[in-house]
């Protein structure tokens, strides 16, 4: 372990990754899009299953490369065989942590982290190392949702507990679940010196997708990450995690659900 490292409180189960693959640049990354130019040098740090590092490797184009690092070896296998599958070969996979990330300073023109600092030890610190390995007038971007902030109707109690856990399970893990309105002050601490902060949402209200957000929370809260840690810590009992299930589903099923997720967005440079 280093003196950084956290439990990632999702982990890698399907019910995860299921949620983590629907993510475009175009729905995940629009604020950075107009900055990623044919041909540049990328870093997609904590890439996950690597659908937002496909896009990305596209958008450089082939005289442009993206290395894609996450520290699990698992979800990076993964995520070279998605981006093959769609053709792509500007991508190198690395297994490494955000906080010391191997190569020389100044390797990259753009260094992205897409829901990643949320989950680490130190977010100042992986700044600043992504600031290390960032050109000259090159840009650090980084994207995290903030789960205080996220809101929904019908008022379920089953989902505020479910809000009260992950945020516990999350800092019990180490990481801070309301990452979003932090960003700009972790990167001010981090050093940059011009920071533009935005933010931008995600919404689930159409049956459709009512029924794969809830579906995919009803399986993460009994067979996730969050379920270890929530029972390991002792935050809940397995009949409190099926009751949260429960509520998920009923949300899910409900014609009137609609819910909000709020993210806070960094682009940092100097
Ligand atoms: C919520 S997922 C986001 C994946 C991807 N960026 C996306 O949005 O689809 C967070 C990822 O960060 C990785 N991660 C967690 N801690 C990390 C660290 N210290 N350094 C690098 N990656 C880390 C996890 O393994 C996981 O794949």
């Amino acid at each position: 372990m280093t003196e950084h490292q956290t439990v990632y409180t999702h982990g890698h189960r399907d019910s995860v990754l299921r949620s983590h693959r629907s993510r475009t640049a175009a729905n995940s990354a629009a604020y950075l899009l107009a900055e990623v130019r044919p041909g540049a040098a990328v870093l997609d740090v904590g890439c996950g299953p690597g659908t937002i590092t496909a896009d990305l490797a596209e958008l450089v184009g082939p005289a442009g490369r993206v290395v894609a690092m996450d520290t699990s070896e698992q979800v990076l296998e993964q995520a070279a065989a998605y981006v093959a599958g769609r053709g792509i070969d500007n991508v190198e996979f690395v297994v490494a942590d955000v906080h010391a990330l191997p190569g020389p300073s100044g390797e990259f023109d753009v260094v992205h982290a897409h829901q990643v600092l949320q989950h680490v030890g130190d977010p100042v610190a992986a700044l600043r190392e992504m600031r290390r390995v960032c050109a000259p007038g090159g840009l650090v971007a980084a994207r995290d949702a903030d789960y205080a902030a996220m809101t929904w109707y019908p008022e379920l109690p089953e989902l505020e507990s479910w809000l009260s856990l992950y945020r516990q399970a999350a800092r019990a893990n180490g990481g801070e679940p309301d990452a979003g309105r932090r960003l700009l002050a972790w990167a001010r601490a981090a050093g940059f010196t011009e920071v533009r902060a935005s933010s931008s949402s995600w919404t689930y209200a159409t049956a459709g997708e009512r029924l794969w957000w809830g579906e995919s929370w009803a399986d993460r809260v009994v067979g996730s990450g969050m379920a270890t840690t929530a029972l390991e810590h002792g935050l809940a009992d397995e009949p409190e995690l099926a009751r949260i299930a429960d509520g998920w589903r009923r949300w899910s099923m409900d014609p009137d659900g609609w819910f909000g997720v709020l993210h806070g967005e960094i682009l940092a440079r100097g």
